[in-house]
């Protein structure tokens, strides 16, 4: 059952989103609710504390409504603010500050909590949706205001590595339902990446 913190928290974040959605067409409440549900499902796989997991993945993406293109650092100051106007003890703070950061794309290691791979695990399903690259990619490129060869140089350089390091997902179970599908994302971008260095195409998509 969710706690009365979250309950609150969400209730809080629902309505700063409804307001502010409009320039979030990639990390808005849509991306939230989503990652909310699979991390929960995720959670339950390796017994991570559900309240700490709810909390982090709620608050996780405000960086993107204080600037775009941006990374979670610039979140926490209005992430703290939200939080202490929901209850929470800085101690508590702390905690879910330290499960967005270790679960932020370009910053993971092998070393990460049973909470940080919850929400790290929902959060790189949402790319990898075979949904994604046709609905949301576009709506990335317009949110944080970056080119095709921007974020696709982005996706290549954070996401390789965690590939090839067996990181992409840290959940057996999760890893074994969705890695196919990582795979094939992976694929396209770097495919979009050879193809962005062919002068035709360059042409293509100029002005
Ligand atoms: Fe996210």
């Amino acid at each position: 059952m969710q706690s009365e913190k979250t309950k609150r928290l969400e209730l809080e974040l629902k309505k700063i989103y409804q307001k502010h959605g409009k320039r979030l067409p990639f990390h808005g409440w849509h991306h939230i609710e989503f990652v909310h549900s699979k991390s929960l499902e995720f959670a339950g796989f390796i017994k991570a504390n559900i309240f700490l997991v709810e909390s982090a993945v709620l608050c996780h993406d405000l960086n993107y409504l204080v600037k775009p293109n941006s990374d979670p650092e610039l979140g926490e100051k209005l992430r703290r603010k939200i939080l202490i106007n929901c209850g929470y003890s800085l101690n508590e703070i702390g905690k879910i500050e330290s499960i967005i950061m270790e679960s932020h794309t370009a910053y993971r290691g092998r070393k990460i909590s049973p909470e940080g791979k919850a929400l790290s695990d929902a959060d790189s399903l949402f790319k990898v949706l075979p949904i994604s690259p046709i609905l949301f990619s576009n709506q990335y490129i317009i949110q944080n205001k970056v080119d095709i060869q921007k974020l696709s140089k982005k996706i290549t350089s954070e996401q390789n590595k965690l590939l090839a390091k067996n990181i992409y997902f840290y959940i057996p179970a999760v890893r074994k339902r969705y890695l196919p599908w990582a795979k094939t994302n992976l694929t396209l971008w770097n495919q979009v990446s050879e193809a962005l260095k062919d002068k035709d195409v360059l042409k293509l998509i100029s002005k």
